[in-house]
């Protein structure tokens, strides 16, 4: 298995390219199940998750093809194309679904095409017990019967779903995604309330209006689902990845160094960035991307609190509290959406962090030094945290478990090499 080895203490400086999003990508890739045309996606990153996406698929009957690159370096996103012309299957097995929980938003759009979907439950993991309690009271509410049987769901509407008015019990991006993707299909009218507003959202509501879906209210917590007997083909670029961009924002800062993230777009990140400008780092948009400058300013420590979109990001906070580990007083970071995502505190400590955790609420002391130390990554973005950590420490660090950081990072120690950091993967012995 690979490491990450970082000898930290450079600044950042040039561009880095932001790809497109995963977490658009997948909702993106079961809208493909909605249709017998092809849907053609560009941007598509290049990660373990997409292609765990794209065999659970291809197991469905969806001809999924390599159309080549959307940039011209060769590395950019790729296109695919995916081609459900008949569903061959209507079960997705533990066995694809243990590997990424996101394989649960098939469950929708098969329903709604068949009337019939048996998906495994995804089980828990390790930044909290994730349920799936709200994608099944959802497609309730749309006329499906749900069965919960030896750790699979069934869900059947033998004469198609139906429209109907569903308010959100809390807010899911998951679930939200999974609703919308069945209720355009349905029969008549359907209205969510509380649904997600995340950027990704949007992009996928994009995507399935070219398909020929009816939605209104895009980008807001009420969404107009008109049903439709069919949709078709279409193309649709993905937009870029927010969380990539936000965590080399915070690589730029952590180092006191100057980047341009090329292709970001600094709306999907106000949060995040309106917190960075408190920490005394520059962050605006410039010609193609966002512009992230701190030199020669302390970093200034500064409280934050997840919460869904447009708030600051769970997806960010593992990152924001290494910055704020060396940032000069103290701050009070809460996470309110997952309740075990602070599993890279224990990680953060061993390279000298001063944290203290008391239930959702980390409590840190900005000190003046991280050092180098051999660290395990827990998660997806607890390991960009640890990176991000290792780029300020002094000395050595080493990044276990990488293959978290593979799931949602594209070349991750190649673009921050090119911006000038020591960062190689070995192999570990
Ligand atoms: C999405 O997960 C993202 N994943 C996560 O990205 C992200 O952290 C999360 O949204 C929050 O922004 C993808 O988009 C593939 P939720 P999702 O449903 O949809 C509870 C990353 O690092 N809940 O919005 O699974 C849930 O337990 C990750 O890229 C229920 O109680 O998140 C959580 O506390 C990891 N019942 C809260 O809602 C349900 O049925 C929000 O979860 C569904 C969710």
């Amino acid at each position: 298995m690979d490491k990450i080895r970082i000898r930290g203490g450079h600044k950042l400086n040039g561009v880095i390219r932001i790809g497109g999003a995963k977490n658009a990508a997948l909702p993106l890739m079961a809208a493909s199940l909605l249709t017998d045309e092809a849907l053609v996606l560009s941007n598509v990153p290049h990660l373990a998750d997409i292609t765990t996406m794209a065999n659970l698929l291809g197991q469905h009957g969806v001809k999924v093809s390599l159309e080549g690159h959307s940039g011209d370096d060769g590395h950019a996103g790729r296109t695919i194309s995916l081609a459900a012309g008949k569903i061959t299957n209507t079960k997705a097995p533990y066995d694809l679904v243990r590997r990424m929980r996101a394989s649960v938003l098939v469950l929708g759009p098969i329903v709604a095409r068949e009337g019939e979907a048996t998906v495994s439950l995804p089980g828990g993991c390790a930044i909290g017990t994730r349920p799936v309690d709200i994608h099944l009271s959802g497609l309730e509410a749309l006329g499906a019967e749900i069965e919960v049987e030896a750790g699979y769901i069934r869900a059947s509407a033998p004469k198609g779903l139906r429209g109907a008015q569903y308010v959100f019990p809390k807010v899911s991006v998951g679930a939200t995604e999974n609703l919308i993707l069945a209720a355009c299909l349905a029969q008549g009218e359907t209205i969510f309330e509380n649904a997600a507003r995340e950027p990704e959202i949007t992009d996928l509501c994009e995507c399935l209006i070219a398909m020929g879906a009816k939605i209104d209210g895009v980008g807001t917590a009420i969404l107009t689902i008109t049903g439709v007997d069919r949709l078709h083909g279409a193309e649709h670029a993905i937009m870029p990845d927010r969380i990539e961009a936000g965590t080399y924002a915070m690589a730029a800062a952590i180092t006191g160094g100057t980047v341009e993230l090329e292709g970001a777009r600094l709306d999907h990140i106000d949060a995040a960035a309106a917190h960075l400008r408190k920490t005394g780092t520059m962050i605006e948009t410039c010609n193609g991307g966002v512009f992230v400058s701190r030199e020669n300013t302390d970093l200034r420590s500064v409280d934050v609190e997840t919460d869904p979109y447009p708030a600051f990001p769970t997806d960010l906070q593992a990152q924001f509290m290494a910055l704020m580990a060396t940032a000069r007083g103290t701050s009070v970071i809460t996470e309110t959406i997952f309740e075990n995502r602070f599993m890279h505190v224990p990680e953060l400590q061993r390279m000298g962090a001063e944290v203290t955790l008391q239930g959702n609420t980390a409590t840190l002391r900005g000190v003046d030094q991280l050092h180098g130390a051999p660290v395990m990554a827990s998660d997806l973005r607890a390991s960009a945290s640890l990176v991000l950590a290792g780029l300020a420490a002094d000395g050595v660090t080493e990044v276990r478990r990488i293959y978290h950081l593979d799931r949602g990072y594209e070349r991750l120690e190649e673009k921050l090499r090119i911006v000038g950091a020591d960062v190689e993967r070995v192999e570990d012995s």
